[in-house]
């Protein structure tokens, strides 16, 4: 392969023209979208109107008029298409921390009797805090086993097998329905945490017959820094599952101000407080070019731009030291690629210098995401180019690539 078949397959793109609907500074490749995505050309424009118009002049009438009370769940039946949930399964608030929070502890009240919370070693960190906390609070137990323990450890004392489908340092994608199937099988409800999934791969929670989830809205949805996150509850688990941060949002009637609790019996009851109307406003901007894009057409080009730039590594800077870190067949994968090095800190912020911007994680991990709605075959091919020949001249070892940052 050379240059020219990379420029043959951008030509030949059916999302080429996503690219131009994004915000990217000119001489960078980004390929962090998997982290913080980029910013959607429509998104100030709409956020401008909603400060000036639906704010500024509608005022608080904006609540009914400008159709801001239902944001969560219009926000969250965007999101149920993209990853497999009906109308109504979906609802968007909080962060994805405090969304595992809640179905964490959604399913304990799910399956009254089971006590124990079961995830895997070296899960994204939030998650297994979050569970920490969860089981201080609660006197639940949480297991935390090798990833090749987990389906062996459910017995009958597990509420929930809680897992993160696509690993978010290695890509490591977990089977949804087997998994699911499998904690069903013996009692347990699946919990999965779809901040790498969403947005990036064609996810069926239906299809897999999964219980609960939580995601990121900032990440491959494009929905800006610190954007709301979602939850699902599959439709069969919604009467009765209570969540513990009962505020009036989750309320069956909030505006009725009753002197006690009562939960709405629908998505609804996942939400807390005030929703964030400027934030929901932004993610439903990079919500729109996600349905339009269409998931199954997100995920074929992203696990095509994941091998070119696996094999192009590979060919390139085979020798060079990097080692893939993570799966090499693409169904068994996310889209991000990682490769374990030596200098990994020095090699990411010298490749950042350059306009290739990746991310490191510790102790020796560079991560590449491939966001399919903007980025580029060309992209990849220049990306490997730009590694090979920082880590030939050696410039990752310059002292000041060496300094850590507090946000890597
Ligand atoms: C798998 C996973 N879960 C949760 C989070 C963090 O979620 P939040 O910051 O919305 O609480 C991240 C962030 O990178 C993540 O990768």
């Amino acid at each position: 392969m050379n240059r020219q078949d990379a420029e043959a397959l951008d030509a030949a793109d059916p999302l080429s023209r996503f690219r131009n609907a994004f915000e990217l500074p000119p001489g960078v490749i980004y390929l962090d979208g998997n982290s913080l995505g980029p910013l959607p050309r429509a998104t100030a424009a709409r956020l401008d109107a909603v400060a000036r118009e639906e704010w500024g002049r509608g005022l608080i009438t904006s609540w009914n008029a400008a159709g801001w009370i239902e944001a969560p769940q219009r926000a969250g039946d965007k999101i149920a298409r993209l990853i497999g949930a009906a109308p109504g399964e979906v609802a968007v608030a909080d962060s994805t921390s405090v969304n595992l929070f809640k179905l964490a502890a959604g399913a304990l009240s799910l399956r009254p009797g089971r006590r124990t919370l079961l995830t895997e070693r070296g899960n994204f960190p939030t998650d297994v805090y979050v569970l920490e906390g969860l089981a201080a609070l609660s006197g639940a137990t949480l297991k935390v086993v090798e990833p090749d323990e987990v389906l062996a450890s459910i017995d009958d004392d597990t509420a929930a097998v809680i897992l993160t489908q696509v690993h978010y340092k290695t890509a490591r994608r977990w089977d949804m329905a087997t998994l699911t199937a499998r904690a069903q099988a013996g009692g347990a409800l699946a919990l999965w945490d779809l901040s790498h999934t969403a947005g990036a791969l064609a996810c069926d929670l239906n299809g897999a017959g999964a219980d609960l989830a939580v995601g990121c809205g900032y990440k491959f949805l494009n929905g800006g820094p610190g954007a709301p996150a979602f939850a699902f509850v599959a439709g069969r688990h919604q009467a009765a599952i209570r969540s513990p941060l009962s505020g009036w949002m989750g309320h069956a009637a909030p505006f009725a101000f009753e002197d006690r609790y009562r939960p709405a019996a629908d998505i609804r009851s996942l939400l807390c407080g005030t929703p964030p109307i400027l934030a929901l406003a932004a993610l439903e901007v990079g919500l729109d070019l996600q349905l339009e894009a269409g998931a199954p057409a997100i995920e074929a080009k992203g696990l095509a731009l994941c091998d070119l730039f696996i094999r192009q590594v590979e060919a390139r800077c085979g020798d060079l030291g990097l080692v893939l870190t993570g799966p090499r067949e693409m169904q068994a994968r996310g889209l991000h690629v990682s490769f374990a090095h030596p200098e990994g800190y020095g090699l990411v912020q010298a490749l950042i210098a350059r306009g290739v911007i990746g991310d490191f994680r510790d102790p020796d991990i560079a991560r590449f995401g491939f966001s399919p709605l903007f980025l580029r075959y060309t992209d990849v091919w220049d990306a490997v180019e730009i590694l090979r020949d920082v880590l030939v001249s050696g410039q990752h070892r310059r002292p000041e690539f060496q300094v850590r940052a507090a946000v890597t």
